[in-house]
């Protein structure tokens, strides 16, 4: 196994997306709706394309990471522009491999480097503390709705760009998937059994 890692380019599309549909099938419900949500988020102008890496094992797709542009409003109405990252995936087979961590590190390198004050995650935290992300909860920040749980997570890139920062999160509005829609949407893959599994419980 080599992994090598790149941007994406629009003839990776349908290769990605079906890589991300095989990652995330049964895991958080019956099926998976992240193929669906990277389609949409590519055409959003929220969409940061030099930031969606793929990993390849010499050609074939393994893996990617993709960042939205998104914010955090005050009470006074201001916003402040964050990255959103999601969806991360690595296929079934490569799991465990130091993939997911591979493409997490280049692409939060990148995102400081063109000086993002932070990212913003929804994930499980056994996994994402390890690269610095914190409850949003320690930075004054809870979701659009208010609230605050263990899978909403913060980095602050730089340790202090933050500061003075607090409010609700507002993703872009291609993370709302329409069951409808994903149904339709998925018909354009290969037929495949969804399942009720113990993951989708947590
Ligand atoms: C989550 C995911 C991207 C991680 O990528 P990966 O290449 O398997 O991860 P790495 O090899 O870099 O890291 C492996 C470590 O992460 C842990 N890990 C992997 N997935 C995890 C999860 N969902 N929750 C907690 N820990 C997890 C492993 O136990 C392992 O821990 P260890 O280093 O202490 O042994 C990948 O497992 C995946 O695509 N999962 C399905 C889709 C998904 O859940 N995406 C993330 C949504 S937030």
């Amino acid at each position: 196994m080599e992994i090598s890692i790149r941007t994406e380019s629009e003839n990776d599309f349908r290769e990605v997306e079906n890589m991300v549909r095989e990652a995330f099938w049964d895991i958080y419900k019956p099926g998976a709706a992240e193929h669906l949500v990277l389609h949409k988020l590519r055409k959003s102008p929220a969409f940061v394309p030099e930031f969606h890496l793929i990993a390849c094992d010499d050609g074939k797709i393994v893996g990617n990471i993709a960042y939205s542009k998104a914010y955090i409003r005050n009470a006074g109405d201001e916003r402040f522009e964050v990255l959103c990252m999601g969806p991360l995936s690595v296929l079934p087979d490569y799991q465990g491999k130091g993939i997911g961590g591979l493409l997490l590190r280049e692409s939060i390198g990148r995102a400081r480097q063109f000086g993002y004050r932070a990212i913003v995650i929804f994930g499980n935290p056994g996994y994402y503390r390890r690269f610095g992300f914190q409850d949003a909860g320690n930075f004054h920040i809870a979701t659009s709705d208010g609230h605050n749980f263990d899978a909403f997570m913060v980095l602050d890139l730089s340790g202090n760009r933050l500061a003075g920062i607090e409010g609700r999160f507002f993703a872009d509005p291609a993370f709302e998937v329409d069951e409808a829609e994903l149904d339709e949407f998925d018909t354009s893959f290969p037929p495949k059994e969804k399942h009720v599994t113990d993951t989708q419980l947590k």
